[in-house]
């Protein structure tokens, strides 16, 4: 069929097969020219489909030659239906792996069940035995706890006052004024029992439990802070308190590893459009200022070259891990730097739909949201027919 996009709202129905593969071929591209690092040899990624933690599956394989396996939660095609953007990058990227004679496994279910957990577990010991990296990297509305059955469901709002700002519509270029009440009490819980912690200790311990963390195994789990500008809504509204409980979870794990010489770290990563964080109010405008004035100063990246670098400069770079007075690591120190956001600080007050296409990049925001989809990607002919059927080659 003839893939076009189809948009609604923050979400873009369709996907490219072709599209996709070449974002993950683009990706492998730019890991394999920094070289070899001296990064893991078993992967365990959880979120291993899109966004962050695509690019850490692709840097551990591409980048130290790591048997990987991907846990996600994405949708196959079907006949006259694409995928879903993250079945098609784990297709490609498990054949590329398979190409490159790296061993490659994905699993396709909810992440917070026990049964998924231990289907992982079981796959490990059958293949890989132990595992030396595990990547928790989950971005979900919703989590279904394994013990209780309750259903928790996550909201983006802030904490006590009313809060007021502006925000775009990136399709239009509309800039607005978004105003969002304070969340209750039940709701910013219940945005912690998704995005917070809780499940990924549940992994930690599952897997130690089962002999299946090697000796000195690291795990890190990402997290975001951002500016001023966005505080009210993102570091000290809900989801900032999920964060905050993420990081405290951090020292726990670590606490629980010592006796295998363990590590947990919590990342803290640049704001970037993914799937995720395109849903967020007042981000997306954020962003398009960012993306303008750090590729003026020649420091934007992308979740590739993040990754690559959390790797390289941070994970497994000489001596101790380099980290914050709260123990987190920072990727995202350029996009925290004083006059970086001295800039966007400046560029916020201006912004007006007439003029954001000019000041801010928001063309530059509007095709990494189509990219994620697999459209608008070089080199791709999009008026072909293609096969929307692809299939992951070692799903288990
Ligand atoms: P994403 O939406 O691109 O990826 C989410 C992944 O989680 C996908 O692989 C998806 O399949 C998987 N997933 C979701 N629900 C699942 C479930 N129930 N079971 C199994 N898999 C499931 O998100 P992202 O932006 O890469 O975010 C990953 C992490 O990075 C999040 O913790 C996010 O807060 C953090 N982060 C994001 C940004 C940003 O700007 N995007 C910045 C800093 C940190
Ligand atoms: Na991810």
């Amino acid at each position: 069929m003839i893939i076009t996009p189809r948009v609604r709202g923050f979400i873009c129905l369709t996907s490219h097969p072709e599209g996709c593969d070449r974002n993950v071929l683009n990706q492998i591209n730019y890991i394999k020219g920094l070289g070899p690092n001296n990064g893991p040899k078993r992967v365990l990624v959880i979120g291993a489909s899109t966004g962050f933690g695509l690019a850490s599956r692709i840097t551990s394989a591409f980048g130290s030659g790591a048997s990987t396996i991907g846990v996600f939660f994405e949708k196959p095609s079907a006949e006259g239906k694409p995928a879903s953007p993250g079945w098609y990058n784990s297709a490609a990227f498990e054949k590329y792996a398979l190409e490159a004679g790296l061993y490659a496994k994905s699993i396709n279910g909810d992440a917070f069940s026990n049964e998924i957990k231990q289907q992982t577990i079981d796959l490990i010991k059958k293949d890989l035995g132990q595992i030396d990296l595990v990547i928790y990297s989950l971005a979900s509305p919703r989590r279904t706890h394994p013990v209780t059955g309750v259903t928790y469901n996550s909201v983006l709002k802030p904490i006590g006052t009313t809060f007021s700002n502006k925000t775009v519509d990136f399709h239009s270029g509309n800039v607005s004024t978004v105003t969002i009440n304070p969340a209750n009490e039940e709701e910013i819980e219940n945005t912690i029992a998704v995005m917070g912690g809780e499940d990924w200790k549940m992994w930690i311990d599952a897997m130690k439990e089962a002999g299946v963390l090697a000796d000195g195994a690291k795990t890190v789990a990402y997290s975001y802070i951002g500016p001023k500008l966005t505080e009210a809504v993102y570091r000290k509204g809900t989801i900032g308190r999920a964060k905050d409980d993420l990081e405290a979870t951090a020292f726990t794990i670590a606490d629980s590893l010592k006796d295998i010489h363990g590590e947990a770290y919590v990342s803290v990563n640049k704001a970037l459009v993914t799937q995720a964080s395109s849903a967020i109010p007042v981000i997306p405008l954020y962003m398009s200022l960012l993306f303008k004035v750090m590729k003026a100063k020649g420091i934007h990246e992308g979740c590739i070259e993040q990754i690559g670098r959390l790797f390289k400069d941070r994970l497994y770079s000489d001596g101790q891990v380099p980290v914050d007075e709260k123990g987190r690591i920072r990727i995202d120190d350029w996009e925290m730097r004083e006059d970086v956001q001295a800039e966007v600080a400046k560029l916020w007050d201006e912004a007006t739909t007439e003029n954001l296409a000019e000041i801010g990049d928001l063309e530059g925001y509007r095709v990494d949201f189509f990219n994620l989809f697999g459209f608008e990607l070089p080199g791709i002919d999009y008026d072909k027919d293609v096969n929307e059927i692809v299939e992951i080659p070692n799903l288990q």
